[in-house]
């Protein structure tokens, strides 16, 4: 097993890209170690490296202050491969030419391969990749070829096999790049040279020394949802600390879902942890959000209604007496889609990154054993503690809860008519070339039927029509959507109540049809569109996904949607349910 005190033989550059942490992870996970330092970090501190990965980034190269290498970099003699901004910079300083973009290119593509070379060795003339970028190479250095194009990209990855100099616009880290493990495996072993010295099945023993670590002689006190990470997070602290030193509360926020404070309730006595305690605080949550509109907003304050919760039982329960650091089941992207590294830009701040957390942050009195972790890796974590599969492959769901998939508007507004549809006066979150976007939504007028390529037209309409992110189509609904309404109402207990009843009968149905097999989340959204009668929609939003970082709308049969639909139209209040046809990107998987 490699000590992250050796030399690692592969470094990633970061350069502030959503996917910088995945590209270092799916390197070990073909079997060699790698690390991830600033993308500034001088070539004289990489000496030994077989190769270099320069990642991704939400800049452009003409940007006063973006992300930069240092050019000896490419003269030191270790391979080099840029992806996406990685390429344009490698491209930019060594006297390509790098074009600034308008739209940009977000989504599959087909990359036509005209001369493989190491790099792309075994890959066919046509291969689906998958692309989220502005700018692009519009001519390569002295010295590279071109090795492949799209349509659209006319330098989607160029080589200079002398100096062992790789660049590609695509992303051959995400899932969606179907043959990107190729790639990558033919830049480490092919172009590097690298040996395997990794075992990427090496996990649960190896994070339970680090929270012994972090946690010395004090205890550790944990907020526990139901969910896999904090599960599995906690159970690994009761492990390596024992007992006496862990305890657990699940807070009610108001805002979980039908059935979920008796699910935890069942899960830890079952585990037999009976060290969790469970906190009604619905009152004190909906009163702080009371008005509360937008959605970064939500967020903050949910984030520091947790720390106050916590403030308020370590007083009760006089936990202060001891040495307390506070638990969280905070994965990997939660930390990096938060803006928490270095230069990646905040696309959400999730519950567990507030001011208050970044405080105790800062006096070290968090731990967060799976920090470094993806979703998948956690639930491997988890099976290797022998959780049982019921918890474990439970899709996730967001410490902030319904509140941010309750959408409010401050707008009082009526479709607008577009592109075989409406445009909506509705904006929801999205993430373009690494950015965070705040966009209006496309509705389809209806869900058209037989094999139309639904997402390739969402995809084509998104890059197309200005100031939209995200496009849906219209399942069922009581009235033209031409003649429904946005409303003002913000986050309460009748819609929130509506809300959690239309996401009870998606999961009873999803679970009797077993369609929750075949996705990985399914968020059920409410929008303030509708009648004065009927005043909010609903929106389905069923992804696959590997890790969360990127997914893909999924599509239901329709024997199973039009019963469903009709179900949910028939919930106190809904006038429309809504398909979502977008992928991450261009839209993150929840609304806000
Ligand atoms: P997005 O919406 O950013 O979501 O594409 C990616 C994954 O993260 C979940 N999510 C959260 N999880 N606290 C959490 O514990 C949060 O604040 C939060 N926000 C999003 C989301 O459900 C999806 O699985």
């Amino acid at each position: 097993m490699q000590s992250n005190q050796q030399v690692p033989q592969i470094t990633v550059l970061d350069a502030g890209g959503q996917y910088c942490h995945l590209i270092a992870r799916k390197v070990r996970d073909l079997g060699v170690y790698a690390e991830v330092r600033p993308s500034e970090t001088p070539s004289t501190e990489l000496a030994g490296r077989r190769g270099l990965i320069i990642s991704g980034g939400p800049s452009s190269v003409y940007d006063p202050g973006s992300p930069t290498v240092d050019p000896a970099i490419f003269a030191a003699g270790q391979a080099v491969l840029g992806i996406c901004y990685g390429q344009q910079l490698m491209a930019y300083l060594l006297g390509g030419t790098v074009t600034k973009g308008v739209k940009g290119e977000f989504g599959l593509a087909t990359l036509e391969v005209e001369a493989p070379d190491a790099l792309l060795a075994g890959l066919s003339s046509r291969e689906q990749i998958w692309m989220s970028h502005r700018d692009t190479v519009t001519a390569a250095p002295a010295g590279f070829d071109v090795l492949a194009r799209t349509s659209t990209c006319a330098v989607a990855a160029i080589g200079d096999s002398q100096r062992r100099l790789y660049g590609v616009q695509f992303h051959p880290e995400v899932i969606h790049t179907l043959r990107g493990r190729e790639v990558l495996s033919n830049f480490l072993f092919q172009v590097c040279g690298c040996q395997r010295d990794w075992d990427p099945t090496y996990r649960g023993a190896q994070i339970e020394d680090e929270i012994r670590q972090v946690v010395g002689n004090n205890h550790v006190f944990f907020f526990v949802s139901g969910g896999v990470d904090s599960t599995v997070a906690f159970t690994l602290c009761l492990r390596a600390l024992g007992s006496d030193r862990v305890r657990g509360v699940y807070v009610d926020t108001g805002l979980m879902r039908e059935g979920e404070t008796d699910f935890v309730r069942r899960t830890f006595d079952s585990l037999g942890h009976g060290v969790v305690r469970i906190e009604d605080a619905r009152e004190r949550f909906l009163a702080a959000l009371e008005g509360v509109r937008d959605p970064e907003q939500k967020r903050h304050i949910i984030g520091e209604e947790f720390i106050s919760v916590q403030e308020d039982i370590i007083e009760t329960l006089h936990l202060l007496d001891g040495h307390w650091l506070l638990g969280q089941g905070t994965i990997y992207p939660d930390t990096i889609e938060s803006g928490g590294t270095e230069k990646a830009a905040t696309i959400k701040t999730h519950h567990n990154r507030v001011a208050g957390v970044q405080r105790l942050m800062e006096a070290g009195r968090i731990v967060e054993p799976l920090h470094s972790l993806y979703k998948d890796e956690v639930r491997q974590v988890g099976r290797q503690l022998g959780l049982p599969a019921e918890l474990l492959d439970r899709h996730p769901f967001p410490g902030p809860g319904l509140a941010i998939r309750c959408l409010c508007t401050e707008e009082e507004a009526a479709p607008q008519p577009a592109e075989g549809g409406y445009v909506l006066p509705i904006r929801s979150v999205g993430v373009q070339g690494d950015c965070r976007s705040y966009a209006k939504v496309l509705a389809l007028d209806k869900f058209p039927a037989g094999d139309a390529d639904l997402h390739g037209e969402a995809t084509e309409l998104i890059n197309r029509v200005a100031g939209i992110n995200r496009v849906v189509a219209r399942v069922d609904s009581r009235v033209h959507v031409g003649g429904m309404r946005t409303h003002t109402g913000a986050l309460n207990l009748t819609r929130l109540d509506s809300l959690r009843r239309a996401d009870a009968i998606v999961r009873r149905v999803c679970h009797d049809s077993g369609f929750e097999r075949k996705v990985w989340q399914f968020p059920v959204v409410m929008i303030p569109l509708g009648t004065p009668d009927a005043p909010d929609s609903i929106v389905l939003r069923p992804i696959d996904s590997v890790d969360g970082m990127t997914a893909q709308s999924v599509l239901m049969d329709e024997s199973l949607l039009r019963p469903l639909a009709a179900e949910i139209l028939a919930v106190p209040g809904i006038s429309a349910v809504f398909y979502d046809l977008t992928h991450k990107p261009p839209g993150t998987i929840e609304w806000e």
